[in-house]
């Protein structure tokens, strides 16, 4: 089980941290089922930037990045060195942790 704290670029939103997060699903998942706003616009299969966030804890809980996911990243806003995918960040079987990550500003969203 992990548990998994948001914070947000946009001013005015505290972190929402959920415990006992089960693995085996993505970080967007896990935000869209928590009714975390987190786009997605080709539908989580690492074809557009959109999901773009920043994994700020927890990289060893998640695969690494893969060449494509990067690609898609260098297009979105703002990319940092911890910036990933969110759609791509599928929490490991077997391990318990803490991951933190960073949703950029959504209502700033410029396009794919
Ligand atoms: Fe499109 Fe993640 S939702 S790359």
């Amino acid at each position: 089980m992990y548990s998994i704290t948001f914070k947000f670029e946009e001013k005015g939103l505290a972190p929402i941290t959920l415990d006992n997060v089960s693995a085996d699903q993505s970080i967007l998942e896990i935000a869209l089922k928590n009714n975390i706003e987190l786009h997605h616009n080709c539908g989580g299969v690492c074809a557009c930037s959109t999901c773009h966030l920043y994994l700020e804890k927890g990289e060893e809980f998640v695969d690494d990045i893969t060449d494509k996911e990067e690609d898609f990243i260098d297009r979105a806003v703002n990319p940092r060195l911890n910036s990933r995918l969110g759609c791509q960040c599928v929490l490991h079987e077997g391990e318990n942790g803490t991951i933190v990550v960073t949703l950029p500003d959504q209502t700033q969203f410029l396009g794919e």
